[in-house]
């Protein structure tokens, strides 16, 4: 059912913890299904030097947030901006289709975390859109199955 990456980055997560006076923070949550993450990023000079994670989710969610934070370390802000969760789900070559929202949890956390970033510095962001709390309804407006 799972990939060989998915069922790697769900048994040894790359990435997880948290930053300590981080650039950015972004925390969201699906209602649904209860599971909530937390991106930490760190920015130097428009590039995300540093990314950390913290999910009480599920292991697809915990796959999708530690294969998310490889493919932004090192990225500039806009690159990183353009990493979606179906980059996130192909870079692990798949999930199963029940799972493919959990991976809107990671692309989620860290638009949130660069929101908060980004309110923080007063800079605007070409593309980037506040943060929904709830990604639950982020996926009826927008169904990306
Ligand atoms: Fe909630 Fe996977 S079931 S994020």
């Amino acid at each position: 059912m799972y990939s060989q990456k998915v069922m790697d980055h769900f048994m040894n997560p790359r990435n997880m913890g948290e930053i300590e006076q981080a650039s950015g923070v972004g925390t969201v949550g699906n209602a649904k299904c209860g599971d909530i993450m937390r991106m930490y990023i760190q920015v130097e000079n428009d590039i995300i030097t540093d990314v950390k994670f913290k999910t009480f989710g599920c292991g697809a969610a915990v796959a999708t947030s530690s294969m998310a934070t490889e493919l932004v370390k090192g990225k500039t802000i806009e690159e990183a901006l353009k990493i979606t969760n179906k980059s996130v789900a192909e870079a692990l070559d798949g999930l199963p289709p029940v799972k493919v929202h959990c991976s809107l949890l990671a692309e989620e956390a860290l638009h949130a975390a660069l929101w908060d970033y980004a309110q923080k510095h007063n800079l605007h962001i070409e593309g980037l859109e506040p943060p929904k709390e709830d990604i639950h309804e982020h996926e009826a407006e927008n169904p990306k199955e």
